[in-house]
């Protein structure tokens, strides 16, 4: 008898297992484009210890931050040509895979952070990280990092101060068109040279989760900070799907159980670490933060509803109805 994987369909039996050695380990890449010190840093980090232990050392995994090895621009390409076996990109990042991903972006859309956590886990989050199938991208979790709100060099405190500017943005049509119903510019620029962007006035500012406004050091470019809360950023950790298929069995269910256990020390982590980098920011002095007033709120959704007239259809009504639900 002779058992298939689901790689055997397409042509290669699952490796052997014993081929691997603590001498000759089985190395995965992990390619990410934060800190090691970010959320995403310190689960990768966690990820590739507890594949060590599980495996007795059978497989090292090497992590690979700051854009190190690739960036936005190419970590796709790397991962579903197998130079890479693990990346974590923000879901709006997936925009060319399906448009639906844009969901995080939508303005104003999850309540809270319990609505991100049943969205991802619930029927809707499956679908989206199912759709990458095809792609020989196998969606393993959702990694979160936090609701973003945006920086610039100029006061930002209602949405006429947004006029004008130019922003830089991860991807997507969806947040060109929230800063253009602001009156601002956008510009798609990888994480990786951001700060420079900042720093030489490319753009003018940037949105952004607490914790990477902290890591990536903003505030040493950005004067303004205002916490609008307005999108997600929450993260989709991705394998090559041939590749994962493909291993033996025992390092399959340790690759699974790492995963499961990574991500849920990375979910508590994030939450905070958010804390910890507004607490930090906040009292650095370093930037002028501004609160949201309700009011204030309610005029920033109101210039901001044109993304939903133009995009309900592209990100996909069941999506945003869903999400609004939770
Ligand atoms: C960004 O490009 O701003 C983020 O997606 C970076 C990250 O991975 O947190």
């Amino acid at each position: 008898l002779v058992l298939l994987t689901a790689a055997g369909c397409g042509g290669s039996k699952s490796q052997d297992a014993s081929a691997y050695t603590p001498e000759k380990p089985l190395i995965i890449k992990f390619s990410h484009v934060t800190t090691a010190d970010s959320p995403k840093g310190k689960a990768a980090t966690k990820f590739a210890d507890m594949m060590a232990e599980k495996t007795g050392g059978k497989v090292k995994v090497e992590v690979y931050p700051s854009s190190q090895l690739y960036g936005d621009k190419d970590e796709m390409e790397a991962l579903q040509a197998g130079n890479v076996q693990i990346i974590a990109p923000s879901a709006t990042k997936l925009v060319g895979f399906n448009p639906a991903f844009q969901i995080v972006d939508m303005p104003f859309l999850f309540k809270n952070h319990d609505s991100v956590l049943k969205f991802w886990d619930g029927d809707l989050g499956k679908k989206l990280l199912g759709s990458l199938d095809s792609k020989n991208m196998l969606g393993l979790a959702m990694w979160e990092n936090g609701f973003k709100v945006f920086t610039a060099n100029k006061p930002l405190t209602k949405p006429e101060d947004f006029k004008g500017l130019k922003f830089r943005t991860q991807a997507g049509k969806v947040l060109e068109a929230q800063f253009k119903a602001l009156g601002s510019g956008a510009a798609t620029i990888p994480f990786g040279e951001t700060y420079t962007a900042l720093q030489q006035g490319t753009v003018d500012g940037q949105e952004n989760t607490w914790n990477n406004i902290d890591t990536q050091k903003y505030e040493e470019v950005q004067k303004h900070l205002i916490i609008s809360n307005h999108g997600r950023l929450d993260y989709i950790v991705l394998t090559n799907k041939k590749w994962y298929s493909g291993l033996p069995e025992d390092i399959r269910k340790a690759f699974d159980e790492s995963m499961t256990e990574a991500t849920k020390y990375e979910r508590e982590l994030a939450v905070e670490l958010d804390k910890e980098s507004e607490n930090k920011l906040k009292s650095s002095g370093k930037m002028q933060v501004v609160e949201l007033s309700e009011a204030d709120r309610e005029a920033f959704v109101k210039v901001m509803e044109p993304v939903y007239s133009e995009f309900s259809e592209t990100v996909g009504k069941e999506f945003i109805d869903g999400a609004r639900q939770l």
